[in-house]
């Protein structure tokens, strides 16, 4: 099987954990989505503030209802860990960097 193909049909049968680095306004709705379409997902932040934010189901950000990341809770689907937990992603993994490097 060509690693194309194994690719499709890993993602066909939501055979991936994804990881989203970075929870702004690009990573947490990709985050979102990559869950609300069945992957087990992961999104990391280095903001302790927002990390648990997440976690208790609140969002920070306008166009985000709070109710997109409950129900990703209440099915055991989402989590936000500090992004020093990374390596926890497990395998097979799809990993998306989002956070912005900031500017001097
Ligand atoms: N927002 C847009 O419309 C847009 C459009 C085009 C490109 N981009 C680019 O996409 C990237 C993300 O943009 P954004 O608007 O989501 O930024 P954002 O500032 O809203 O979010 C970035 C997130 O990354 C987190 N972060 C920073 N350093 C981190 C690290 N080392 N590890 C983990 N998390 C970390 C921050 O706490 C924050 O939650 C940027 O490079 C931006 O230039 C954004």
């Amino acid at each position: 099987m060509s690693d194309l193909h194994l690719l499709k049909e890993r993602i066909a049968r939501r055979d991936y954990t994804v990881g989203v680095v970075g929870l702004g306004y690009v990573g947490l709705p990709l985050v979102l989505r990559f869950g609300e379409v069945g992957f087990q997902v992961l999104g990391f932040d280095v903001d302790p503030a927002k990390v648990k934010q997440l976690n208790d189901g609140v969002s920070y950000i306008e166009h985000v209802p709070p109710d997109r990341i409950s129900k990703l809770i209440a099915a055991r689907r989402f989590e936000a860990p500090l992004v020093d937990r990374l390596r926890e992603l497990k395998r097979p993994r799809l990993l998306f960097g989002t956070a912005a490097r900031r500017r001097k």
